[in-house]
């Protein structure tokens, strides 16, 4: 039975991982280290609470003795290192925290593991797993082949750029140290839990209200996008199968232009508006309770700087060498995650006004 050190547990992704973990293996041991920054939610894990085999431990990836501590305490034989800064627009407008966190953090989450796995030898054996990004692959052209393990990296933000400095540690580790370590790159990840300051939840929330859904640029960038549920599978299938010092590309096979995912999207949701009868009340403001298609929200802005043109993942190998499969249509994907953001208004307006977040001031700091 593993012991798990789930990092960022309180995010998006390391959220539905924790709860993918604690339906599919119930008993084993899972503790959460988040920061709760503001993209970091209690409320994201509300539907474990009470499980005894939860730990959740608010506190910085950057204390090495806390993490050290939980690694001693909690005999943690797997890590699994979610948190980090994620948003490509905060990393233009202030990249030290990424360079902090990003960078920095997994630093002292590798020199913690180190210490207490390869010289105190805790456990008997141990995995390291690292979640970065296909951003530090860099930008595609319209007829260049997909991403793979072997593509020279070339970041082009600060997020991505400390995301690849936080890959080089890990590798540096395994290669000097021999830590057990892993590194899974995966494309953009949508699905619940998702904060609405990244495509796909802003233009949920914004459509809801009746506000301008703003595409930046021509809106022809291309991303690859993945269900976290598929990325989860493929974290779980890492873990089990994968190789140290090994480096697997997880996609979801589903390029899609920004301006046609959104025009789906609005589709998506008008169709709603349709067959539920109760959305018009709720959302008297969205153009689709008048009847009115939502794509009429839809709003050029001034493009991104930097702004990369496609991403796209090439995951044969974690196809061939982990069995891994994308299960999850866009499609699919798309009108599941649109639901679950009408079924979880209280979820979106707590984590966007700030309410969750000054409960857990009070709570815990
Ligand atoms: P997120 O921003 O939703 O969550 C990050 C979590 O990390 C939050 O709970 C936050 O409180 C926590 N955190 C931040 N700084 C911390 C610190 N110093 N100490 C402890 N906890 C801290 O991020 P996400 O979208 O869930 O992404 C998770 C991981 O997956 C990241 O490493 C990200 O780079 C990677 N990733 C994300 C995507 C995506 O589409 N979201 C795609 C590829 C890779
Ligand atoms: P985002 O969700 O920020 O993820 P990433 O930058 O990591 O790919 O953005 C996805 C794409 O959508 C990206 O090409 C930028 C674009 N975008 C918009 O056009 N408008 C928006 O308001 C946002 C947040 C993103």
């Amino acid at each position: 039975m593993a012991k798990l050190l789930v990092t960022g547990g309180a995010g998006f992704i390391g959220a539905n991982f924790v709860h993918h973990w604690l339906r599919t293996y119930p008993g084993e041991r899972v503790v959460v280290l988040d920061a709760l920054t503001y993209a970091g939610n209690l409320a994201n894990l509300e539907a474990a609470k009470g499980r005894s085999e939860l730990r959740f431990e608010p506190g910085d990836i950057r204390d090495t003795a806390l993490v050290e501590r939980l690694l001693r305490e909690e005999l943690i034989d797997t890590i699994v290192h979610f948190a980090a800064e994620s948003h490509v627009d905060r990393s233009i407008h202030g990249p030290d925290a990424f360079i902090e966190t990003n960078v920095q953090g997994t630093h002292s989450m590798l020199k913690a593991a180190r210490t207490v796995w390869l010289k105190e030898r805790t456990v008997s054996s141990h995995r390291f797993h690292h979640v970065s990004t296909d951003e530090v692959y860099g930008s595609l052209g319209p007829d260049d082949p997909a991403f793979t393990e072997q593509t020279r990296y070339a970041p082009n933000s600060p997020y991505s750029a400390s995301k690849a400095a936080s890959d080089h540690l890990v590798r540096a580790y395994h290669h000097t140290y021999g830590l057990n370590t892993t590194i899974s790159n995966c494309s953009n990840n949508y699905g619940p839990f998702h904060f609405p300051e990244k495509l796909i939840p802003l233009m949920i929330v914004n459509l809801l209200h009746g506000r301008a859904l703003p595409i930046y640029g021509d809106g022809r960038n291309v991303r690859d996008w993945l269900h976290v549920s598929d990325h989860c599978r493929g974290i779980e299938r890492v873990l089990q199968r994968g190789k140290p010092g090994e480096v697997y590309n997880i996609g979801g096979g589903a390029e899609s232009e920004n301006l046609t995912l959104v025009r789906t999207l609005c589709a998506v949701a008008d169709a709603a508006f349709r067959e539920r009868t109760d959305l018009a009340a709720r959302f008297p403001a969205a153009p689709a309770a008048r009847g009115e298609p939502s794509a009429s929200l839809i709003h050029f802005v001034q493009d991104r700087p930097g702004h990369d043109r496609r991403y796209a993942i090439d995951c044969t190998k974690a196809e061939r060498e982990l069995g891994y499969q994308a299960e999850v249509t866009l499609a699919q994907g798309l009108r599941e995650t649109f639901t679950w953001y009408l079924d979880h208004e209280w979820w979106w307006r707590a984590v966007m006004d700030g309410s969750y977040q000054r409960w857990i001031d009070t709570h815990y700091r």
